[in-house]
């Protein structure tokens, strides 16, 4: 197995990986450190069954399990289905509505982290190409230590100690206009959650803007002030600079790290080509909101801050 390391150090390719991704405890000691180097880990020319790719998974942390259950693989409640092909024939798309048969169709398709909407965010994603069309459907990828640290002064400061509402409810219809709408059971279940906008990572203890297209509003800011915060940010984090894209060969496996990276899906003809991705994702933590240099001023928002 090879780690080589992405030219700015924004993600790392992994080669001549063991079949089924069968790894030793030290090259899993040596693809984790990695992880944290470098954010993005691209493993190619993998050949793994959906077995081999959750017991690899849980080796990187508790796997959680997606919802709603119709998008997981058969058999393998781990495994969500990312696809626009037919379950009667996957080697056609199936035209039209926003739930392919065999997974669920555009997904992403708008920068974010997975789980962001979440109390408890996923701490990383595992997706494997099973079946990739022959030209685009990228993901773009965002290095969001970077984004943190290229901001200008004045906006760190505007944002220390601040936090985001994140909203399935208010965006649901916005970011997946052929879904069905929630159901009142289903808005019960994603209530309205609150993370910080400077991000502390538990283990590399790096800071990052945390941030994605679920955000609504910037708790304690008059609202126009607050929506155009949100939007400078999201706008601020897509500058190519910070953008490392992938392109897909079928049996790359990318494993990315939700708390310090951003992704965005993009699009391919799909009613010509199938795309069919696997996902396995980590339970994440309660993100810790970074310690600034305006530490008075996060003690104040603290302490006045009214949910
Ligand atoms: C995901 C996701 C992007 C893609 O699976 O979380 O955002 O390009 N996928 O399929
Ligand atoms: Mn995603």
């Amino acid at each position: 197995m090879k780690i080589i390391p992405k030219i700015d150090g924004f993600g790392a390719d992994v080669l001549d990986c063991p079949s089924g991704l069968v790894v030793s405890e030290d090259d899993l000691e040596q693809i984790m450190r990695a992880w944290m180097k470098h954010s993005i880990l691209c493993f190619r020319a993998v050949n793994m069954s959906p077995e081999e790719h959750v017991r690899f998974s849980r080796r990187l942390g508790s796997l959680h399990i997606m919802r709603p259950f119709k998008f997981n693989l058969d058999g393998y409640p781990e495994v969500f289905v990312v696809s626009n092909a037919s379950k009667v024939d996957p080697s056609k798309p199936v035209a039209g509505d926003a739930e392919g048969d065999a997974g669920l169709r555009r997904v992403g398709e708008g920068f974010h982290t997975d789980g962001e909407d979440k109390a408890i965010p996923n701490g990383g994603s595992f997706l494997y190409a099973r079946q990739v069309p022959p030209e685009r459907g990228d993901t773009l990828f965002v290095d969001m230590y970077s984004v943190y640290e290229a901001l200008p002064q004045s906006v760190k400061e505007i944002i220390a100690g601040r936090r985001v509402r994140y909203s399935r409810i208010d965006l649901h219809l916005t970011h997946y206009p052929l879904m069905a709408p929630l159901t009142e059971e289903e808005k019960r279940e994603r209530p309205d959650v609150y993370h910080p906008l400077t991000r502390q990572h538990p283990l590399s203890r790096r800071t990052s803007l945390y941030i994605g297209r679920w955000a609504c509003d910037v708790e304690g800011l008059p609202f126009n002030e607050s929506k155009e915060l949100i939007t400078f940010l999201q706008d601020f984090a897509k500058h190519p600079q910070f953008i490392y894209t992938h392109k897909w060969s079928s049996g790359d496996a990318v494993l990315w790290d939700n708390r310090c990276t951003q992704h965005c899906a993009t699009g391919f003809d799909d009613t010509k080509y199938v795309r069919t991705m696997h996902r396995t994702t980590l339970e994440g933590e309660l993100p810790v909101m970074a310690q600034s240099s305006a530490g008075v001023q996060v003690a104040l928002l603290n302490e006045y801050s009214v949910s």
